[in-house]
């Protein structure tokens, strides 16, 4: 018997776990991008269809190997990414989407910062060969340097890992 006490999700978390929205690589994604946490050992991959006349996202699906607050997190910003305009979905943060989820717990709040940083990086990509848009910020977002921040621990974990200097079960 498990002795594991059960995080307090939300039935609205809860719902998403076990019915995703828009779950799935998407083939015809014109702006893609992955995250990974250390915490976890969890990724996330965001794809977009985006009209380049009006910079509107026509779509939006993701793929998940992560816990269910993440899976939840993404479904629901890829459920409130659709229909925007760039710029104003841009401006979503991690608290927007906890709060849509009726809250994570605190020790999930990087599951949702984790989701809205590889949005980000997505759309950075999408402009990387075009005219970058004023509302872009030359600085990476909170959201951005986290992903990019647990990137470089898994990095050096797996440089130990490998050269022996930490125990596999590290
Ligand atoms: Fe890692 Fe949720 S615990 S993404």
């Amino acid at each position: 018997m498990s002795d594991r006490i059960p995080l307090p999700y939300t039935p609205k978390v809860l719902e998403l776990f076990k019915n995703p929205k828009n779950l799935g690589k998407m083939v015809d994604a014109n702006a893609s991008a992955m995250a990974g946490s250390l915490a976890c050992g969890d990724m996330i991959a965001i794809y977009l269809k985006i009209d380049d006349e009006t910079q509107t996202i026509l779509n939006a699906t993701f793929e998940s190997y992560g816990c269910a607050a993440n899976i939840a997190a993404s479904s629901i910003l890829t459920e409130m990414l659709k229909g925007k305009k760039l710029e104003d979905a841009w401006k979503i943060s991690w608290k927007d989407v906890s709060s849509e989820l009726g809250g994570l717990p605190t020790v999930k709040y990087h599951c949702g910062v984790m989701a809205v940083g590889a949005f980000r990086r997505a759309v950075r990509g999408y402009f990387k060969n075009k005219q970058k848009p004023e509302w872009i910020p030359e600085e990476l977002t909170a959201e951005e340097r986290h992903v990019v921040e647990e990137e470089k621990l898994v990095e050096i974990l797996s440089k130990r890992m490998s050269s022996g200097s930490l125990p596999p079960t590290c």
